[in-house]
């Protein structure tokens, strides 16, 4: 169904969920300080929302720019940075936010990742940090730039695929 199709290039980011879920975000509507918000994206053609595959699910925070890694800046528009929003230790929603670390918690296991220096984990069990999504503003809203910086979800690690050969 087109609602599970991936993520594309293109793709404007609309909220998941909030009261304003579908409605496409606008930079400014984020600000410095406040709660990571959750993202589907959504087919700019058809639009189609693909909310029916988790690994779609996006989040997005707003840090003051200099607070970001260059390598962070680099995919960021105006200090807003995008992440895959599955955690990477089982694959639950990084859904919650640490005010006072700017951090996103999953809620499962409690890992904390800090998404101004590249999803760096910070407390808990995830394996590795999850991928940045590059972002761009187009006719005034948020729209994925490129692809997933990097595996989404829970990777099988390839020490462990080796031992049980
Ligand atoms: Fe996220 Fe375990 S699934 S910390």
């Amino acid at each position: 169904t087109p609602e599970k199709e991936p993520l594309k290039p293109g793709d404007i980011l609309v909220y998941a969920q909030g009261g304003q879920e579908g409605v496409p975000i606008k930079p400014e509507a984020l600000k410095v300080g406040d709660p990571m918000v959750l993202a589907y994206p959504m087919d700019p053609k058809t639009k189609v929302i693909k909310s029916g595959e988790a690994k779609n699910t996006v989040l997005l925070a707003r840090y003051a720019p200099e607070a970001l890694d260059p390598e962070v800046a680099q995919h960021a528009v105006e200090g807003i940075v995008a992440y895959s929003a599955v955690c990477t230790h089982l694959g639950c929603i990084i859904s919650q936010w640490v005010a006072d670390k700017g951090a996103g918690l999953c809620p499962c296991h409690g890992g904390v990742y800090d998404f101004a220096h590249g999803a760096k984990i910070i407390a808990g069990p995830p394996p590795r940090p999850v991928p940045q999504l590059p972002l761009k503003v187009e006719d005034g809203v948020l729209v994925a730039a490129g692809e997933f910086l990097g595996p989404v979800g829970v990777q099988a690690s390839r020490e462990g695929a080796c031992r049980l050969v």
